[in-house]
């Protein structure tokens, strides 16, 4: 059968525990897509292989994110679940692409600068995968004429990138692909760390309390939004102001995203009390949100044998789907189809 609805393509790398960050720019908002959209929804276990730390159980962790998934109300029956080394296309139009990107375009990519910086610090040497990933990233949207990739704010970069590669392509071939479009929300859509509110809350932070992941405990949760940095203004006063107010502003955020309330109603709400009582307040949300997520998670996790079940069935549909794209890209290529 022949969908009418637009295609929605979104992914996580599996390098590690998810954050509250990953939660809030994308995987809250995959449930509700799934009314509105023909959604895939991608483990990018290839990704995460450009971050080589023996501490990361990649196994482990593609379980874990699948699991999450469901969690979060992604549900099988109605979306294409599958992990990215199932699906060889991938990796073929990754080549492909490579042949139809500048070298200088993806040197301009800011996540790209940021991790070679981190790299350098440590003194580690910098894999020629990490320049390369958002090809890889552009071959995982385009494969399935993706209209539509929800992403945090990080990401809209490589979105756009992926958008100049399928114009390339088009220009010589034809209308090959369909050009995607990110979907970031106004709020949420960069969660910032709790103790460097300029900053990314990021996976691989050095210091984990700048970090909520969705698997912390909940006193440890709890004791990390109580700490969380805010800010000196007399009197205190809760409002939405990125630039002064950075870390309340986050919290706000936070707070919005957790409780599906809009921040001005918020605002309103916690009109005349002090940081420490907002501190609270977040906290007890947030304990109730990861207590409920957390359930859910391990109900999927301990049964191994669903989990593979559901990335089997997700693989096959997404090797009939992908492999369309890239017989038609072979046969414009000159290359030969096997069937
Ligand atoms: P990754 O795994 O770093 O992050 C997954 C998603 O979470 C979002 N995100 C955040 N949103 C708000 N605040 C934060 N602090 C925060 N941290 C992370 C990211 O923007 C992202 O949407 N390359 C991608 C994975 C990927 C992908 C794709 C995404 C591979 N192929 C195709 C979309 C389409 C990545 O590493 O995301």
């Amino acid at each position: 059968m022949i969908s009418s609805k637009p295609i929605l393509f979104s992914a996580i790398q599996p390098s590690g525990n998810l954050t509250l960050g990953n939660y809030i720019g994308t995987m809250r908002h995959w449930s509700d897509m799934q009314n509105n959209y023909d959604c895939l929804y991608c483990i990018a276990d290839l990704h995460a292989l450009t971050i080589q730390e023996k501490k990361i159980n990649l196994k482990k962790s593609i379980l874990d994110t699948l699991s999450f998934y469901l969690a979060c109300g992604v549900d099988p029956n109605k979306s294409t679940i599958f992990i990215q080394s199932h699906v060889y296309q991938h990796g073929q139009l990754n080549w492909i692409l490579n042949c139809f990107s500048q070298f200088s375009e993806l040197l301009r990519m800011t996540q790209f600068k940021i991790k070679r910086k981190i790299e350098k610090k440590c003194a580690k040497k910098t894999n020629v995968a990490l320049f390369n990933y958002p090809i890889l990233m552009a071959a995982d949207i385009l494969l399935y004429q993706t209209n539509f990739v929800p992403v945090g704010r990080d990401q809209k970069q490589h979105v756009e990138l992926t958008r100049n590669i399928a114009n390339r392509f088009n220009s010589l071939y034809g209308n090959i692909f369909t050009l995607p479009e990110p979907l970031i929300t106004q709020y949420g859509s960069k969660i910032m760390s709790l103790l460097e509110p300029n900053k990314k809350m990021s996976k691989s932070d050095f210091n984990k309390n700048n970090v909520i992941f969705l698997l912390d405990d909940i006193p440890t949760a709890i004791l990390k939004i109580k700490h969380a940095i805010t800010d000196s203004e007399m009197p205190s006063k809760i409002y939405y102001n990125i630039e002064k107010k950075p870390g309340i502003s986050n919290l706000l955020e936070i707070l919005s995203a957790i409780t599906n309330k809009n921040i001005n109603v918020l605002i309103k709400e916690l009109e005349g009390i002090m940081y420490s009582e907002f501190k609270n307040i977040v906290a007890d949300y947030l304990s109730k949100f990861l207590s409920k997520l957390q359930k859910s998670y391990h109900n999927y996790r301990y049964d191994e044998s669903y989990l593979k079940k559901i990335v089997y069935e997700g693989a096959i549909q997404s090797q009939l789907k992908s492999e369309k794209t890239l017989k038609n890209i072979y046969d414009k290529l000159g290359l030969i189809p096997l069937f």
